[in-house]
Protein backbone atom coordinates (compact mmCIF):
# COMPACT_ATOMS: atom_id res chain seq x y z
CA UNK A 1 0.00 0.00 0.00
CA UNK A 2 1.10 3.66 -1.17
CA UNK A 3 2.48 5.41 2.05
CA UNK A 4 1.68 9.11 1.54
CA UNK A 5 3.20 11.68 3.92
CA UNK A 6 0.51 13.57 5.49
CA UNK A 7 0.82 17.91 5.24
CA UNK A 8 1.47 19.76 7.80
CA UNK A 9 0.18 23.10 6.43
CA UNK A 10 -2.83 21.96 5.00
CA UNK A 11 -3.55 20.81 9.15
CA UNK A 12 -2.35 24.43 10.01
CA UNK A 13 -4.82 25.92 7.82
CA UNK A 14 -7.44 23.83 8.99
CA UNK A 15 -7.27 25.42 12.34
CA UNK A 16 -6.47 29.20 11.55
CA UNK A 17 -9.61 28.77 9.28
CA UNK A 18 -11.54 27.49 12.50
CA UNK A 19 -10.48 30.25 14.49
CA UNK A 20 -10.71 32.52 12.31
CA UNK A 21 -14.64 31.79 11.77
CA UNK A 22 -14.96 31.11 15.51
CA UNK A 23 -13.43 34.94 16.50
CA UNK A 24 -15.75 36.58 12.78
CA UNK A 25 -18.38 38.17 14.65
CA UNK A 26 -20.82 36.99 12.44
CA UNK A 27 -20.24 33.38 13.17
CA UNK A 28 -19.26 34.07 16.50
CA UNK A 29 -19.88 30.54 18.60
CA UNK A 30 -21.15 31.31 21.78
CA UNK A 31 -21.85 27.29 22.02
CA UNK A 32 -19.93 24.44 22.56
CA UNK A 33 -19.97 22.19 19.83
CA UNK A 34 -18.49 19.24 21.78
CA UNK A 35 -21.36 19.57 23.81
CA UNK A 36 -23.90 19.92 21.41
CA UNK A 37 -22.68 17.08 18.90
CA UNK A 38 -21.94 14.52 21.92
CA UNK A 39 -25.83 15.29 23.08
CA UNK A 40 -27.13 14.85 19.36
CA UNK A 41 -25.00 11.59 18.35
CA UNK A 42 -26.04 10.01 21.95
CA UNK A 43 -29.70 9.97 20.83
CA UNK A 44 -28.95 8.52 17.25
CA UNK A 45 -27.43 5.89 19.29
CA UNK A 46 -29.58 5.19 21.92
CA UNK A 47 -32.51 5.20 18.96
CA UNK A 48 -30.00 3.06 16.42
CA UNK A 49 -29.44 0.38 19.60
CA UNK A 50 -33.45 0.38 20.16
CA UNK A 51 -33.54 -0.81 16.54
CA UNK A 52 -31.14 -3.24 16.84
CA UNK A 53 -32.66 -4.57 19.91
CA UNK A 54 -35.75 -4.53 17.68
CA UNK A 55 -34.23 -6.73 14.82
CA UNK A 56 -33.39 -9.31 17.63
CA UNK A 57 -36.31 -9.72 19.28
CA UNK A 58 -38.05 -10.25 16.15
CA UNK A 59 -37.82 -14.13 14.88
CA UNK A 60 -38.04 -13.47 11.54
CA UNK A 61 -34.86 -11.43 11.45
CA UNK A 62 -32.01 -13.95 11.00
CA UNK A 63 -29.81 -13.72 13.59
CA UNK A 64 -26.27 -13.73 11.30
CA UNK A 65 -27.96 -10.99 9.61
CA UNK A 66 -28.58 -8.74 12.36
CA UNK A 67 -25.07 -9.26 13.64
CA UNK A 68 -23.55 -7.57 10.76
CA UNK A 69 -26.08 -5.09 10.60
CA UNK A 70 -24.98 -4.00 14.08
CA UNK A 71 -21.33 -4.40 13.28
CA UNK A 72 -21.30 -1.95 10.28
CA UNK A 73 -23.76 0.56 12.35
CA UNK A 74 -22.11 0.33 16.00
CA UNK A 75 -18.70 0.74 14.50
CA UNK A 76 -18.29 4.05 15.36
CA UNK A 77 -19.38 6.77 12.81
CA UNK A 78 -19.51 10.63 13.05
CA UNK A 79 -23.22 10.55 12.32
CA UNK A 80 -22.90 13.75 10.36
CA UNK A 81 -26.17 12.94 8.27
CA UNK A 82 -28.50 12.62 11.31
CA UNK A 83 -27.03 15.68 13.78
CA UNK A 84 -27.19 18.03 10.46
CA UNK A 85 -31.18 16.66 10.30
CA UNK A 86 -31.56 17.69 13.44
CA UNK A 87 -29.61 20.58 13.50
CA UNK A 88 -31.76 22.12 10.67
CA UNK A 89 -34.77 20.85 12.25
CA UNK A 90 -34.02 23.18 15.04
CA UNK A 91 -32.58 25.82 12.93
CA UNK A 92 -36.10 25.70 11.42
CA UNK A 93 -37.92 25.95 14.25
CA UNK A 94 -38.71 22.42 14.99
CA UNK A 95 -38.73 20.93 18.96
CA UNK A 96 -39.69 17.91 18.71
CA UNK A 97 -38.27 14.43 19.08
CA UNK A 98 -40.57 13.11 16.27
CA UNK A 99 -36.70 13.79 14.48
CA UNK A 100 -35.23 11.16 15.71
CA UNK A 101 -36.37 8.59 13.21
CA UNK A 102 -36.31 10.93 10.13
CA UNK A 103 -32.60 11.52 11.50
CA UNK A 104 -31.65 7.85 12.26
CA UNK A 105 -33.24 6.54 8.75
CA UNK A 106 -30.28 8.75 7.28
CA UNK A 107 -27.59 6.85 9.48
CA UNK A 108 -28.93 3.72 8.09
CA UNK A 109 -28.63 4.95 4.56
CA UNK A 110 -25.11 6.05 4.92
CA UNK A 111 -24.40 2.63 6.58
CA UNK A 112 -25.57 0.90 3.72
CA UNK A 113 -23.30 3.10 1.30
CA UNK A 114 -20.72 2.24 3.12
CA UNK A 115 -20.59 -1.24 3.74
CA UNK A 116 -20.88 -1.61 -0.47
CA UNK A 117 -18.99 0.57 -1.37
CA UNK A 118 -16.45 -1.18 0.71
CA UNK A 119 -16.82 -4.31 -1.01
CA UNK A 120 -14.19 -5.97 -3.75
CA UNK A 121 -16.34 -5.12 -6.63
CA UNK A 122 -16.39 -1.22 -5.84
CA UNK A 123 -13.59 -0.13 -3.34
CA UNK A 124 -11.94 -3.02 -2.12
CA UNK A 125 -11.45 -1.91 0.91
CA UNK A 126 -10.11 -3.84 4.27
CA UNK A 127 -10.77 -1.10 7.06
CA UNK A 128 -13.87 1.14 7.80
CA UNK A 129 -14.39 2.92 11.37
CA UNK A 130 -11.36 1.36 12.82
CA UNK A 131 -12.52 -1.89 12.34
CA UNK A 132 -12.11 -4.39 9.33
CA UNK A 133 -14.73 -4.05 6.95
CA UNK A 134 -18.10 -5.86 7.23
CA UNK A 135 -17.21 -7.94 4.15
CA UNK A 136 -13.98 -8.98 5.74
CA UNK A 137 -15.36 -10.35 8.76
CA UNK A 138 -19.02 -11.60 7.61
CA UNK A 139 -18.31 -12.63 3.85
CA UNK A 140 -19.58 -10.52 0.74
CA UNK A 141 -22.53 -12.16 0.69
CA UNK A 142 -23.70 -10.87 3.86
CA UNK A 143 -22.32 -8.04 3.69
CA UNK A 144 -24.61 -7.63 0.72
CA UNK A 145 -27.47 -8.21 2.29
CA UNK A 146 -26.68 -6.21 5.25
CA UNK A 147 -26.22 -3.02 3.17
CA UNK A 148 -29.88 -4.21 1.75
CA UNK A 149 -31.48 -4.74 4.74
CA UNK A 150 -30.43 -1.26 6.49
CA UNK A 151 -31.72 0.65 3.07
CA UNK A 152 -34.87 -0.79 2.85
CA UNK A 153 -35.45 -0.57 6.84
CA UNK A 154 -34.45 3.26 6.80
CA UNK A 155 -37.81 3.72 4.40
CA UNK A 156 -39.50 1.83 7.15
CA UNK A 157 -37.94 3.90 9.90
CA UNK A 158 -39.38 7.05 8.32
CA UNK A 159 -43.10 5.37 7.91
CA UNK A 160 -42.86 4.45 11.40
CA UNK A 161 -42.14 8.26 12.73
CA UNK A 162 -44.88 10.08 14.37
CA UNK A 163 -46.04 12.66 12.06
CA UNK A 164 -48.51 13.34 9.69
CA UNK A 165 -48.64 11.36 6.53
CA UNK A 166 -48.59 14.69 3.96
CA UNK A 167 -45.25 15.52 5.70
CA UNK A 168 -44.28 11.51 5.98
CA UNK A 169 -44.84 11.11 2.37
CA UNK A 170 -42.56 14.33 1.46
CA UNK A 171 -39.71 13.00 3.94
CA UNK A 172 -39.88 9.51 1.97
CA UNK A 173 -39.37 11.80 -1.38
CA UNK A 174 -36.65 13.27 -0.39
CA UNK A 175 -34.65 10.25 0.94
CA UNK A 176 -35.49 8.34 -1.93
CA UNK A 177 -33.90 11.21 -3.89
CA UNK A 178 -30.96 11.81 -2.00
CA UNK A 179 -29.71 8.28 -1.92
CA UNK A 180 -31.23 6.74 -5.51
CA UNK A 181 -30.20 6.74 -9.09
CA UNK A 182 -29.98 10.73 -9.21
CA UNK A 183 -28.44 10.92 -6.11
CA UNK A 184 -26.10 8.62 -4.15
CA UNK A 185 -26.35 6.11 -6.48
CA UNK A 186 -26.04 7.71 -9.48
CA UNK A 187 -22.70 9.10 -7.61
CA UNK A 188 -21.27 5.84 -7.37
CA UNK A 189 -22.08 4.70 -10.49
CA UNK A 190 -19.94 7.63 -12.24
CA UNK A 191 -17.12 7.13 -9.44
CA UNK A 192 -16.62 3.39 -10.36
CA UNK A 193 -17.04 4.30 -14.47
CA UNK A 194 -14.64 6.56 -14.24
CA UNK A 195 -12.19 4.87 -11.75
CA UNK A 196 -8.12 4.53 -13.88
CA UNK A 197 -9.73 7.25 -16.38
CA UNK A 198 -9.00 11.19 -16.75
CA UNK A 199 -12.12 13.03 -15.59
CA UNK A 200 -12.34 16.67 -15.64
CA UNK A 201 -13.69 18.83 -13.48
CA UNK A 202 -17.77 18.53 -14.90
CA UNK A 203 -17.42 15.03 -13.93
CA UNK A 204 -15.73 15.17 -10.79
CA UNK A 205 -18.44 18.14 -9.45
CA UNK A 206 -20.86 15.80 -10.53
CA UNK A 207 -19.31 12.31 -8.68
CA UNK A 208 -18.82 14.14 -5.49
CA UNK A 209 -22.39 16.24 -5.55
CA UNK A 210 -23.78 13.10 -6.06
CA UNK A 211 -22.46 10.13 -3.96
CA UNK A 212 -21.86 12.16 -0.85
CA UNK A 213 -23.59 16.16 -1.67
CA UNK A 214 -27.19 14.80 -2.15
CA UNK A 215 -27.37 12.73 1.26
CA UNK A 216 -25.80 15.74 2.81
CA UNK A 217 -28.01 17.83 1.06
CA UNK A 218 -30.93 15.52 2.02
CA UNK A 219 -30.41 15.31 5.61
CA UNK A 220 -30.67 19.01 5.66
CA UNK A 221 -33.55 19.41 3.31
CA UNK A 222 -35.48 16.19 5.39
CA UNK A 223 -35.10 18.00 8.85
CA UNK A 224 -36.33 21.48 7.39
CA UNK A 225 -39.24 19.63 5.79
CA UNK A 226 -39.94 17.79 9.62
CA UNK A 227 -39.86 21.19 10.84
CA UNK A 228 -42.37 22.91 8.07
CA UNK A 229 -39.52 25.57 7.41
CA UNK A 230 -41.24 28.20 5.42
CA UNK A 231 -39.86 28.51 0.91
CA UNK A 232 -37.50 31.40 2.26
CA UNK A 233 -36.09 29.02 4.80
CA UNK A 234 -35.96 25.73 2.80
CA UNK A 235 -34.23 27.82 0.32
CA UNK A 236 -31.52 29.13 2.41
CA UNK A 237 -30.92 25.30 3.97
CA UNK A 238 -31.04 23.54 0.92
CA UNK A 239 -28.04 25.67 -0.30
CA UNK A 240 -25.75 25.33 3.11
CA UNK A 241 -26.26 21.65 2.56
CA UNK A 242 -25.78 22.01 -0.90
CA UNK A 243 -22.36 23.58 -0.22
CA UNK A 244 -21.18 21.81 2.82
CA UNK A 245 -22.07 18.03 0.88
CA UNK A 246 -19.69 19.27 -1.51
CA UNK A 247 -17.06 20.36 0.79
CA UNK A 248 -17.45 17.63 2.77
CA UNK A 249 -15.99 15.30 -0.01
CA UNK A 250 -13.24 17.65 -1.23
CA UNK A 251 -12.36 17.12 2.66
CA UNK A 252 -12.78 13.56 2.19
CA UNK A 253 -10.43 13.78 -0.18
CA UNK A 254 -7.76 15.94 1.29
CA UNK A 255 -7.32 13.33 4.12
CA UNK A 256 -7.37 10.13 2.04
CA UNK A 257 -4.07 12.34 1.35
CA UNK A 258 -2.93 13.67 4.51
CA UNK A 259 -4.68 11.63 7.04
CA UNK A 260 -3.18 8.20 8.72
CA UNK A 261 -5.22 4.71 8.79
CA UNK A 262 -5.12 5.47 12.42
CA UNK A 263 -6.94 9.25 12.46
CA UNK A 264 -9.06 7.91 9.40
CA UNK A 265 -10.20 4.29 10.92
CA UNK A 266 -9.94 3.29 6.88
CA UNK A 267 -6.92 2.73 4.60
CA UNK A 268 -5.70 6.28 3.57
CA UNK A 269 -3.96 6.85 0.48
CA UNK A 270 -6.46 4.31 -0.87
CA UNK A 271 -7.75 7.10 -3.62
CA UNK A 272 -4.26 7.49 -5.91
CA UNK A 273 -3.79 3.70 -5.69
CA UNK A 274 -7.34 2.80 -7.23
CA UNK A 275 -6.96 5.65 -10.07
CA UNK A 276 -9.61 7.37 -8.03
CA UNK A 277 -11.24 11.00 -9.79
CA UNK A 278 -11.11 13.31 -6.37
CA UNK A 279 -10.39 17.52 -6.35
CA UNK A 280 -6.73 16.10 -5.26
CA UNK A 281 -6.45 14.59 -8.61
CA UNK A 282 -8.14 17.22 -10.30
CA UNK A 283 -7.25 20.31 -8.90
CA UNK A 284 -4.27 19.85 -6.52
CA UNK A 285 -4.21 19.70 -2.85
CA UNK A 286 -3.73 23.45 -2.05
CA UNK A 287 -6.33 24.09 -4.65
CA UNK A 288 -9.00 21.74 -3.44
CA UNK A 289 -8.73 22.70 0.41
CA UNK A 290 -9.04 25.97 -0.75
CA UNK A 291 -12.06 25.58 -2.77
CA UNK A 292 -13.54 23.28 0.31
CA UNK A 293 -12.93 26.55 2.93
CA UNK A 294 -14.53 28.76 0.37
CA UNK A 295 -17.99 25.98 -0.19
CA UNK A 296 -18.09 25.94 3.59
CA UNK A 297 -17.73 30.23 3.92
CA UNK A 298 -20.83 30.14 1.33
CA UNK A 299 -23.40 27.95 3.86
CA UNK A 300 -22.43 29.59 6.75
CA UNK A 301 -23.53 32.46 4.41
CA UNK A 302 -26.32 31.13 2.64
CA UNK A 303 -28.04 30.95 6.30
CA UNK A 304 -27.45 34.00 7.60
CA UNK A 305 -31.17 34.52 7.56
CA UNK A 306 -32.06 32.46 10.26
CA UNK A 307 -29.73 34.28 12.45
CA UNK A 308 -28.90 33.06 16.34
CA UNK A 309 -30.77 29.56 15.42
CA UNK A 310 -27.70 29.38 12.58
CA UNK A 311 -25.35 28.48 15.36
CA UNK A 312 -25.28 25.22 16.11
CA UNK A 313 -25.07 24.71 11.50
CA UNK A 314 -21.92 27.71 11.32
CA UNK A 315 -20.33 25.26 14.41
CA UNK A 316 -21.10 22.03 12.43
CA UNK A 317 -19.46 23.77 9.05
CA UNK A 318 -16.32 24.53 11.07
CA UNK A 319 -16.01 21.23 12.56
CA UNK A 320 -16.17 19.41 9.09
CA UNK A 321 -13.34 21.55 8.05
CA UNK A 322 -11.04 21.00 11.01
CA UNK A 323 -11.60 17.37 11.32
CA UNK A 324 -9.13 14.85 10.77
CA UNK A 325 -11.15 11.84 10.56
C1 LIG B 1 -17.37 8.57 4.71
O1 LIG B 1 -18.36 9.25 5.41
C2 LIG B 1 -17.76 8.39 3.29
C3 LIG B 1 -18.10 9.63 2.62
C4 LIG B 1 -19.26 9.83 2.11
C5 LIG B 1 -17.11 10.66 2.44
P1 LIG B 1 -18.11 9.74 6.90
O2 LIG B 1 -16.79 10.47 6.97
O3 LIG B 1 -19.29 10.48 7.39
O4 LIG B 1 -17.94 8.34 7.67
P2 LIG B 1 -18.39 7.88 9.12
O5 LIG B 1 -19.86 7.72 9.10
O6 LIG B 1 -17.96 8.92 10.12
O7 LIG B 1 -17.69 6.58 9.32
C1 LIG C 1 -17.93 7.11 -0.62
O1 LIG C 1 -16.90 7.88 -1.08
C2 LIG C 1 -19.25 7.69 -0.83
C3 LIG C 1 -20.31 6.75 -0.42
C4 LIG C 1 -20.12 5.73 0.37
C5 LIG C 1 -21.62 6.98 -0.91
P1 LIG C 1 -15.46 7.30 -0.78
O2 LIG C 1 -15.24 6.00 -1.44
O3 LIG C 1 -14.47 8.38 -1.01
O4 LIG C 1 -15.58 7.06 0.81
P2 LIG C 1 -14.45 6.42 1.70
O5 LIG C 1 -13.22 7.25 1.52
O6 LIG C 1 -14.29 5.00 1.25
O7 LIG C 1 -15.00 6.55 3.09
MG1 LIG D 1 -16.03 5.00 -3.13
MG1 LIG E 1 -14.45 4.18 -0.58
MG1 LIG F 1 -12.78 8.75 0.29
Amino acid sequence: MLKLPSSPSIVKKNQILYTKHLNNCNYRSTMNLDTYLKEKRKSVDTFLKDYIASKKRDKDCPRKLTEVMEYALMAGGKRVRPVLCIASYEAAGGTSSCILPIATSLELIHTYSLIHDDLPAMDDDDFRRGKPTAHKVYGEAMAILAGDALLTDAFKMVCEAETAPATAVRVLKELSHASGPCGMVGGQAVDIMLEGKKAGKKDVHYIHTHKTGALIRGAVRMGALMAKANPVKLSALTEYGEKMGLAFQIIDDVLDITGTQEELGKTAGADIEKGKNTYPSVYGLEKSQKLAETLLQESMDAIQVLKKKAEPLNAIANYILSRRN
